[in-house]
């Protein structure tokens, strides 16, 4: 074959000379160290490609008309179920008698076990009365009576009865769900659905309403991951006094959006507590707790 001299010079992957092709040790812990960075750095791009990331975005709450689920989980280790009430007033003034409710309070011993459960269906109107549903028998108060400012043996079954519970060391879990208008209003839990005649009969004065309580659980709807609701495992014990405990809450929709694509309707909230002291010369009773949810539209 004839030589061409000028076609060798288009040869792209030209011989090295031979020295230049000697295996060494120096070469070789180059080598290794260049692979050891490339697999670390590799990794690491990996890693960060696959974690993810909570991306927070705020927007104008658009939705109308739907209600706001309200989950209590609370116990109140001295006091008895019979004298607590539930009650909700939004701010158009209506009671949410008629709106879906499921609570449930149960009665513990003195030791925080469960002893009897009683389902309320409804709840209290302030200031009328109570109907419950409840399955244990107790004598409970019926609406009219409640209203009569005389003793009547019924009255007098229930002083009794909540007389032996307190000696007792009863308490009280409250817990259900509670659904509500989403404008301002609030909720109360307190001894307001209990006739003033035989709450002053059952506690000799609105000073010895111990209204030490216990949320468990408060929110606004189901949990993901990484919320945080500012009231769970409150305690509050008070010793010595009673009052009223007041948090103001602020509701903040919020949507939670999965990788998915699925939505997660919410709810978080900020808390604001105080306590109010009883004095001697209220005439008002302690309410034991009131918790009014406000919405930022
Ligand atoms: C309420 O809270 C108590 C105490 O944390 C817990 O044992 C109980 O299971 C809760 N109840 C509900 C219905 O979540
Ligand atoms: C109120 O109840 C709590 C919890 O059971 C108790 O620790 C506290 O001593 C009670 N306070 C009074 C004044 O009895």
């Amino acid at each position: 074959m004839a030589r061409i001299p000028s076609l060798k010079s288009l040869n792209a992957f030209p011989h090295a000379e031979e020295h230049l092709l000697k295996k060494t040790y120096s070469g070789a812990i180059v080598t290794i160290l260049g692979l050891i960075i490339m697999f670390t750095l590799f990794v690491h791009e990996l890693q960060f490609y696959l974690t993810t990331y909570t991306v927070h975005q705020m927007s104008v709450d658009l939705k109308r008309g739907e209600t706001l689920p309200i989950h209590i989980n609370m116990s109140f280790p001295s006091l008895p179920c019979e004298v607590l009430s539930v009650d909700a007033i939004d701010m158009s003034g209506k009671h949410e008698v008629d709106l879906h409710t499921n609570i449930w309070k149960l009665r513990l011993d003195r030791y925080g076990h469960i002893i009897g459960t009683e389902y309320l269906s409804d709840l209290v109107e302030k200031g009328h009365g109570a109907h419950h549903d409840h399955d244990h028998g107790h004598e409970h108060h019926d609406e009219q009576k409640k209203h009569e400012p005389t003793f009547n043996e019924d009255a007098e079954k229930m002083v009794k009865s909540v007389k032996q519970a307190l000696e007792n060391g009863e308490g009280c879990r409250v817990y259900g769900m509670l659904d509500v208008q989403r404008v301002a209003g609030n909720f109360h839990i307190s001894v307001h659905g209990l006739n003033i005649f035989v709450a002053e009969k059952i506690f000799e004065g609105s000073s010895h309403v111990n209204v030490s309580h216990v949320i468990h659980d408060l929110s606004f709807g189901p949990k993901y991951p990484g919320i945080h609701n500012p009231l769970d495992e409150t305690t509050r014990i008070l010793h010595d006094t009673s009052g009223t405990f007041k948090y103001y809450i602020k509701v903040v929709p919020t949507e939670y959006r999965y990788l998915s694509k699925k939505v997660l309707p919410t709810n978080q909230f900020s808390v604001t507590e105080y306590f109010l002291p009883i004095r001697p010369t209220d005439r008002a009773w302690p309410g034991n707790c009131f918790i009014s949810p406000f919405m930022l539209r």
